[in-house]
C-alpha cells in the first residue's frame, strides 16, 4: 500500500514501543488512527504524542473477539474504512519447555496468537467489502523462523503468526482480493516486552519456576538491541509501502533462518541461533 496519508490505521499493543512507534509514523504520513491495548495509561500518552493526527483510542484485550469486533465497529463509526491493520500486541515468557506452566501458554498463546485470529476475524471481512485497498501487518519476531533456547511458549506462539500470515496470504490471493499481507520479524530491540508481566492477568501468574535466569539473558539482550522500537517501526511502514511480505529489520537475520533451513533440509541437529 503505497500511499498512506489520509487513510485509517489500526494498531494493537499501541501503548508502548513497537506499537507507539508505528503509531508516531503512521500519524507522521497523515494517517488517521485507532490504537487499541489492555494499557490506556500507555495509550494516552501515545496520543500525546501524533500531534494534530485525528485518533480514537479504545481500551482492548487481544484475547477475546468481542473486543476486536468492537474495535472494528469503533473503526467503521468513526473513519469509515480500515486500510491498515497492525496485529501486534504481544507478551514473552521464558523458560525451559519441560517446566512451563499451562498458565504461560494460555497467557502467550491467548495474545500473541488468538489476539492476531481475532483481529484478522473482526477486520479481513469489514476489509474484504469496503472496495478500497487494505493490508494486515502481524508482529512476529525472528523467534518465529528459529527456535531459540529458553523461549519454547515465544517461540511456538511466534512461528504460529508466520503461518497464519502466510495462509492469509494465499486465502486472499485465492480470493483475487486486493489485500496486502506482512509479516513482521523483528530480532530484539528495546521495549517494554521484558517486562510483559506489567499486563499479565492475575489469574494467569502461575510462572515457569525455572524462567529467571533465562529472562535476565532475554532483558540483556534486549538492552544491547542494535535497532531501536523507531528503526523497527520505520523499516516496517517501508516495507509496507513496497509490500514486502516478510519484513527482517535486522541484519543478520537472515543467515540465523538460514542456518536453520539447512539443518532441515541436510538432515542434523538444530544448531542454536545464539551460537
Ligand atoms: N522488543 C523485542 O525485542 C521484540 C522482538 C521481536 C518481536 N517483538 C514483538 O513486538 C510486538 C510489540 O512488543 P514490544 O516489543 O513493543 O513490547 P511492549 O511491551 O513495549 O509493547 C507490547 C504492548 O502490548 C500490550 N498488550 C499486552 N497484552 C495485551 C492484550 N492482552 N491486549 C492488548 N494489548 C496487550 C502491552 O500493554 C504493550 O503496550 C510484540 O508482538 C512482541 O512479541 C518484540
Amino acid at each position: 500500500m503505497e500511499i498512506l496519508k489520509d487513510r485509517v490505521a489500526i494498531i494493537t499493543g499501541a501503548g508502548s514501543g513497537l506499537g507507539r512507534e508505528l503509531a508516531k509514523l503512521c500519524a507522521a504520513e497523515g494517517m488517521k488512527l485507532v490504537l487499541a491495548d489492555v494499557d490506556e495509561k500507555g495509550l494516552e500518552e501515545t496520543r500525546t504524542l501524533l500531534g494534530a493526527a485525528e485518533s480514537v483510542l479504545r481500551r482492548t484485550d487481544v484475547t477475546k473477539r468481542d473486543e476486536l469486533d468492537a474495535l472494528a465497529e469503533l473503526t467503521y463509526s468513526s473513519f469509515g474504512k480500515a486500510h491498515l491493520l497492525f496485529n501486534n500486541a504481544g507478551v514473552a515468557a521464558s523458560g525451559p519447555v519441560w517446566s512451563s506452566t499451562a498458565a504461560e501458554w494460555e497467557w502467550v498463546m491467548g495474545v500473541n496468537v488468538m489476539g492476531v485470529v481475532h483481529g484478522i476475524q473482526a477486520f479481513v471481512p469489514r476489509m474484504l467489502e469496503q472496495g478500497e485497498p487494505a493490508h494486515v501487518v502481524s508482529t512476529a519476531s525472528l523467534a518465529g523462523l528459529t527456535s531459540v533456547p529458553g523461549s519454547g511458549v515465544y517461540c511456538v506462539s511466534k512461528h504460529s503468526v508466520v503461518t497464519l500470515s502466510e495462509c492469509l496470504y494465499h486465502d486472499l490471493q485465492i480470493a483475487k482480493a486486493d489485500i496486502g499481507v506482512s509479516v513482521l520479524c523483528p530480532a530484539f530491540f528495546k521495549t517494554g516486552i521484558a517486562e510483559s508481566e506489567r499486563n499479565r492477568p492475575a489469574e494467569l501468574s502461575d510462572s515457569n519456576p525455572a524462567g529467571a535466569a533465562y529472562a535476565e539473558f532475554v532483558r540483556a539482550a534486549i538492552e544491547a538491541g542494535k535497532l531501536s522500537a523507531e528503526d523497527v517501526a520505520r523499516i516496517t511502514l517501508e516495507g509496507v509501502k513496497s509490500e514486502r511480505f516478510y519484513i527482517l529489520p535486522h541484519n543478520g537475520a537472515r543467515k540465523t533462518v538460514q542456518l536453520r533451513m539447512t539443518d532441515i533440509l541436510e538432515d542434523r541437529k538444530p544448531t542454536s541461533p545464539m551460537g
